[in-house]
């Protein structure tokens, strides 16, 4: 049977919202030439969430890094999560420029964080429980 260890499948969970979040905030900013109200409330919420789901994958890729020594990933996800910790900081102190360079970065990290942890996680070195 193809089971993947608890802490890889945490984190193909973690970047796979991470990277499905990281989409949406551009979304959200467009809706609001739109015409649609309290979008760019949503939309601070729904950052303040992908910083904590980015917090949930860095630690799942440490975690993960334990047991397959895919050291890449885990870096990869604890550079979003400071990336998603900048973002927040910047949105709130309102600047824009560099707000929005910065989520269109993220936007194409977040998504090979989530193609990686599908594709190319590596496998445990140490025997997982589970799998005989
Ligand atoms: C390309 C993607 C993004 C665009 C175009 C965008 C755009 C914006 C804009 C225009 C603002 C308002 C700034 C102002 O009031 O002057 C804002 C605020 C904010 N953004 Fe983003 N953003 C993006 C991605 C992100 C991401 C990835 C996060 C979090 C990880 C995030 C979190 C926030 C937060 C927390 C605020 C403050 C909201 C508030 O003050 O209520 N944004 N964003």
């Amino acid at each position: 049977m193809n089971t993947a260890p608890a802490s890889l499948t945490m984190l193909r969970i973690g970047a796979t919202v991470t990277a499905l979040l990281s989409i949406l905030q551009p979304v959200l900013y467009l809706l609001k030439f739109a015409g649609v109200s309290g979008v760019m409330k949503v939309h601070g919420i729904t950052g303040q969430a992908m910083f904590v789901m980015c917090v949930f994958a860095a630690v799942s890729a440490i975690l993960w890094a334990r047991a397959s020594g895919n050291k890449g990933l885990m870096g990869h996800a604890i550079g979003l999560a400071i990336g998603a910790l900048a973002q927040v900081a910047l949105g709130e102190l309102k600047l824009t420029t560099l707000h929005i360079t910065l989520g269109i970065a993220m936007l194409a990290g977040a998504i090979a964080l989530a193609v990686l942890a599908y594709r190319k996680p590596g496998s445990p070195t140490t025997p997982v429980a589970g799998e005989a």
